[in-house]
């Protein structure tokens, strides 16, 4: 099959985890490698596209032709996704992002005290950043596209994410499978998409390296752009 031309498309894609800090030398982050949301990076720059990187903290190399642009936060990737998603044709939300923040961060270092045993953190919901781009006015609006990580019912799950939130399309993985998913080299994915009818259009991509993987997810996002762009 011929591969679909990128040349012309600005892709924005987030990838990686998030830390939410507690104090200066603590956090609170999760499992993300990255390599899904770089894996998609390179697809894109090989079709042609201008690929701009939005990385949370991975120890993974930039690959060649991307523009990356590091952060830290939840709320560091929501404001550089919202400066970046308005000049983009395509949003993909790969990254891990925490739900919440520690509400209140300590300036300096906690201490454990000799008087309690417990330690309370409140957290704050950080906000949504696939659902604000997905959001933004018709005219500013890139394609949007959300993953989603689940460990049961991924279907009946991403299908509500993918309404929810307001997506074009959402890439949903099991993330509860054995070799697959947070951290691992293969991912396998249900793609949903928005369709004309009630019901999203779906394919089902195997388990497979996150590079072809990503391949395939890209080319799918091409087709539903070209779509999109027809009716
Ligand atoms: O990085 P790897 O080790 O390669 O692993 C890849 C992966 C498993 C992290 C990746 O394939 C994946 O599933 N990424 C999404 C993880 C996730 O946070 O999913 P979610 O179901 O909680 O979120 C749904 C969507 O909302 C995602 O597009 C997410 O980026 C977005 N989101 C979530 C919370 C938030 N505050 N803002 C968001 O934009």
């Amino acid at each position: 099959r011929a591969t679909a031309d990128a040349r012309g498309l600005t892709i924005v894609i987030t990838a990686g985890p998030t830390r939410e800090a507690i104090d200066p030398v603590r956090y609170l982050s999760n499992h993300s490698s990255g390599k899904m949301g770089y894996a998609l990076a390179e697809a894109a720059v090989r079709r042609g596209a201008t690929v701009k990187l939005i990385s949370g903290p991975v120890s993974l190399d930039t690959p060649p032709g991307v523009e990356r642009l590091d952060v830290e936060s939840a709320q560091e990737m929501f404001e550089a996704s919202r400066r970046l998603a308005e000049q983009s044709d395509v949003f993909i939300g790969c990254a891990a992002v925490a739900d919440y923040r520690v509400e209140h961060v300590a300036e300096h270092k906690l201490k454990k005290t000799a008087e309690r045993d417990d330690l309370t953190l409140k957290l704050a919901k950080n906000p949504d950043i696939i659902a604000e781009i997905a959001a933004l006015d018709r005219r500013i609006r890139p394609f949007v596209v959300g993953f989603a990580a689940e460990t049961r019912d991924l279907e009946a799950y991403a299908r509500d994410k993918l309404l929810r939130k307001g997506l074009d399309m959402i890439v949903a993985n099991d993330v509860s499978q054995e070799g697959l998913g947070f951290g691992a080299d293969h991912n396998a994915a249900l793609l949903l998409w928005r369709d004309d009818d009630r019901s999203p259009g779906r394919r089902e991509l195997p388990a497979q390296t996150k590079q072809t993987l990503a391949s395939a997810v890209f080319e799918a996002i091409l087709e539903r752009l070209t779509a999109s762009h027809e009716t």
